[in-house]
């Protein structure tokens, strides 16, 4: 929750791959709208934060925490790219303590996935990407890299690991 306006009124914010999820309207909804005033009637209006988390500055350099749900630990983080080497819309793979994972920007919004398709597990980094979806190149699943969701089985999703950019630095921490 980010904020409580009184009398009736929360400003809630969606974590992790929710944030920029096509559905997430539906899990805004049908999953919290109806939770919250199930146990707090007095709320009746409930709106969603947009945007990634900033943190404290690291030795004076600025700080963006893509996924929120990181910001309270500080260890793990290992160095993944420059975040100009990212392309827009596009993938970069790189390896990061053994995994191999992929990168994607959205305007200076990093997402990072494991490169492994939720169908069977095969690499991902030879498909093609159209306008932010990235095709899988064995069943041709097709994802969201903005969100990991999967746009062909929506049950499934990619594996998601938290990204921060410190400056020109992306840094990964594996969930
Ligand atoms: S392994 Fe990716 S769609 Fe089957």
């Amino acid at each position: 929750m980010v904020e409580i306006i009184t009398p009736d009124t929360v400003t809630i914010r969606l974590l992790g791959a929710c944030d920029g999820c096509p559905a997430s309207g539906l899990t805004l909804s049908e999953g919290v709208e109806k939770a919250i005033k199930e146990y707090c009637p007095e709320i009746t209006t409930i709106t969603k934060a947009r945007g990634g988390v900033t943190a404290k500055p690291v030795d004076g350099i600025p700080v963006h925490f893509v996924s929120p749900f990181a910001n309270s630990e500080d260890a793990g983080w290992e160095y993944a790219a420059l975040l100009d080497e990212i392309p827009e819309r596009q993938i970069k793979v790189v390896t990061v303590a053994g995994n191999e994972v992929i990168l994607s920007r959205f305007d200076g919004k990093v997402t990072c996935y494991q490169n492994a398709c939720a169908h069977l597990g095969m690499p991902l980094d030879m498909g093609e990407v159209r306008n932010g979806i990235l095709i899988c190149p064995h069943h041709a699943f097709e994802y969201s890299l903005e969100s990991g969701e999967c746009l062909t089985a929506p049950e499934v999703q990619l594996q998601t690991h938290a990204v921060k950019v410190v400056g020109n630095r992306v840094e990964i921490r594996f969930s």
